[in-house]
């Protein structure tokens, strides 16, 4: 559903099934095992409903019937972008359903003290312009990651409206400077948090995704 009042965010159902896993890795004693566990199953819902969006075509098949059945296919081709090193956690979830997806890596690394982003690397799909791409990152903070990330896609000519950006967890603050700079992205989302904290980490939040997935 998109959700009223921001225009392209699209937020999963917000089901007592998605709290409870939202529970699990909000849980500063949950073990890491378990914390990748349950983030790996809220990653595979983003993507199913990323996928939602894309755009189809209508296609007739003959079935084992004898009658022909009336569905869609989808229209044009994907890829995944992840922002190293969280955005990669959710890579699998993509190649889980679409199979061979070609996947691009834009590291980007916000500073400790100042939560500014500053970008290191990028290697993306020659032919990323061609294709509807998953921009990968759990989590939407300042936005300011994200809004790096979006500008090195628009400079190798992807277009906006086929950006969708999948995160775990994203704050007021960040959907409105990422829309502001990037109005036309879509921006499919678990759950909205009430904020920042002065470290600019999202609050109740989790803490640092990328530790408690990979190190901690
Ligand atoms: C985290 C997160 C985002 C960014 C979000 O990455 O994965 O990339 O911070 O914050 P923002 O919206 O304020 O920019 P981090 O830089 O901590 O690196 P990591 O992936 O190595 O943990
Ligand atoms: N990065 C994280 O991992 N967590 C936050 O809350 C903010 C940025
Ligand atoms: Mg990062």
């Amino acid at each position: 559903m998109s959700t009223e009042p921001f225009k392209n965010v699209y937020l999963l159902p917000q089901t007592n099934q998605l709290l409870g896993l939202y529970t699990i890795i909000r849980d500063k004693n949950t073990t890491r095992p378990d914390f990748i566990f349950y983030s790996d199953r809220i990653i595979r819902l983003l993507v199913e409903e990323g996928l939602n969006h894309l755009p189809v075509t209508p296609k007739t098949v003959a079935t084992h019937t004898g009658e022909d059945f009336t569905g869609v296919s989808f229209v044009g081709r994907i890829c995944g972008v992840s922002i190293v090193r969280a955005g990669e956690s959710m890579e699998q979830g993509l190649r889980d359903c679409c199979r061979s997806v070609r996947i691009g890596k834009i590291l980007i690394q916000r500073d400790e003290e100042t939560a500014l982003p500053k970008l290191f690397y990028e290697k993306l799909p020659e032919d990323i312009s061609d294709r509807y791409v998953f921009l990968l990152d759990p989590m939407l903070a300042t936005g300011g990651s994200a809004i790096m990330a979006t500008d090195v896609l628009i400079k190798r000519g992807v277009k906006p409206e086929r950006i969708y950006f999948l995160n775990l967890i994203c704050s007021k603050e960040g959907i409105d400077r990422y829309h502001a700079a990037h109005p036309d992205v879509k921006i499919v989302t678990g759950v909205l948090d009430k904020g920042l904290n002065e470290q600019k980490y999202l609050v109740p939040g989790l803490g640092d995704f990328g530790d408690r997935y990979y190190c901690i």
